[in-house]
């Protein structure tokens, strides 16, 4: 019986629907297990620039800061790359802000979903793998810091025309704790690490790849692999099931587990977990999101797939509030439904039931009520 206060942010485009379904999924938790979910609902994105002239506001920054965790929908609209001002900025403010470095994204095929998939059945068949992506260093963060001269990230004017310039900067110890992360995860799973990088080419990778090794030779229990991402990008289609965890840098996480999702049938399937160092009373403070974006093109139509959300709302009762029990409760909820022939219209499938947002996340919500307590 515990109180819990939850800073949700709804976003952009499906965002808000989704997360209306993972909040209602987490209400129904609460009433049968005799939890308080507080919610406190602030704006983020687009919908927050229009409101309140910037992508995410200090008062919400300070209303994450005192809640337990934060729940997050999607963020952007159409692509508006000249912008000065862009949705993706409260991202990268939350993600750097409350230095939620490890972005976990857990990747299952479900064994009524492997004809969703574009790959071939006998290929999907049991993968269950989970990436592990640095989420505060990088490519990413050359822009956030203009003060700092040695990490530019800009376009800039010269006698020839235009250059731009990105900075892929990581130090030793952003590339440790990322590492170890993945190996304390292998030792609750199948124990093995794939640790994914460039390091024919780049100086970063070449580094990661050293403090790789060195962390590696701390976990002789876990078996260890090095795989070129190009290379990973490749056999994850090919031989998924091989995998067990994968750590990779930022962007290369950012591709690599779109890629993956595919393995899943569908972006609205997979959950992603944000967490740093920071305890509270219950557990880490993380953000929980999906991994796909606001779809601008199914917004406010009932279509978009839910699941993604609510099965991040399961992380977050694990990871951040640790009620294990909810967690798998909403988890074994979901495959049931899945297994019903429920699916939303990114699943669409010869003979079975396609439903709107709200539908499934009600036919979710029933379900949970099915499982005995
Ligand atoms: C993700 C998204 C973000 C990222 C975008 C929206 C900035 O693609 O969370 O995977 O690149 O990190
Ligand atoms: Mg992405």
């Amino acid at each position: 019986m515990g109180k819990y206060t939850i800073t949700v942010l709804p976003g952009d485009g499906i965002g808000t629907e989704v997360t209306e379904q993972a909040t209602r999924i987490l209400q129904v938790i609460g009433d049968q297990y005799g939890h308080t979910f507080t919610f406190h609902r602030a704006l983020v994105g687009l919908a927050a620039i229009q409101a309140e002239g910037a992508p995410i506001s200090d008062a919400t920054i300070a209303l994450c800061e005192q809640s337990d965790a934060i729940l997050l929908g999607a963020v952007g609209g159409i692509p508006q790359p000249d912008a000065k001002i862009k949705p993706e900025q409260a991202l990268f403010r939350l993600r750097k802000g409350f230095q939620f470095f490890a972005n976990l994204r857990p990747v299952r095929t479900h064994q009524a979903l492997l004809n969703a998939s574009t790959i071939k059945p006998e290929v999907l068949q049991g993968t269950d793998l989970i990436v592990a992506r640095e989420l505060t260093g990088g490519l990413y963060y050359g822009h956030l810091e203009p003060s700092v001269p040695s990490k530019p990230s800009e376009i800039r004017q010269t006698a020839q025309g235009y250059e731009a310039i990105d900075t892929l900067l990581y130090t030793e110890a952003e590339i440790e704790r990322i590492l170890r992360v993945a190996f304390d995860i292998a030792r609750g799973r199948r124990k093995k690490v794939t640790s994914v990088d460039k390091a024919n080419v780049l100086s970063s990778s070449v580094l990661w790849r050293r403090v790789a090794n060195r962390v590696a030779s701390d976990y002789p229990d876990v078996t260890f692999e090095h795989l070129l991402v190009d290379a990973c990008a490749m056999h994850l289609i090919r031989h998924p099931s091989t995998f067990d965890v994968i750590v990779t840098e930022n962007l290369f996480g950012d591709i690599l587990t779109d890629e993956a999702s595919m393995l899943a049938g569908s972006m609205g399937m997979l959950p992603s977990a944000s967490l740093g160092t920071r305890r509270t009373a219950h557990g880490i403070f993380g953000l929980y999101e999906p991994i796909h974006g606001s779809a601008p093109d199914i917004a406010g139509q009932d279509k978009a797939n839910p699941i993604a959300s609510i099965l991040s709302a399961a992380m977050l009762l694990r990871h951040s509030l640790g009620l294990n029990r909810e967690a798998e409760a909403i988890e074994a909820a979901v495959e049931q439904c899945i297994n019903a022939g429920y699916r939303t219209e990114d699943l669409r499938e010869e003979g079975k039931e396609v439903v709107g947002t709200k539908e499934m996340g009600r036919h979710i919500a029933d379900a949970i009520t099915r499982i005995p307590v």
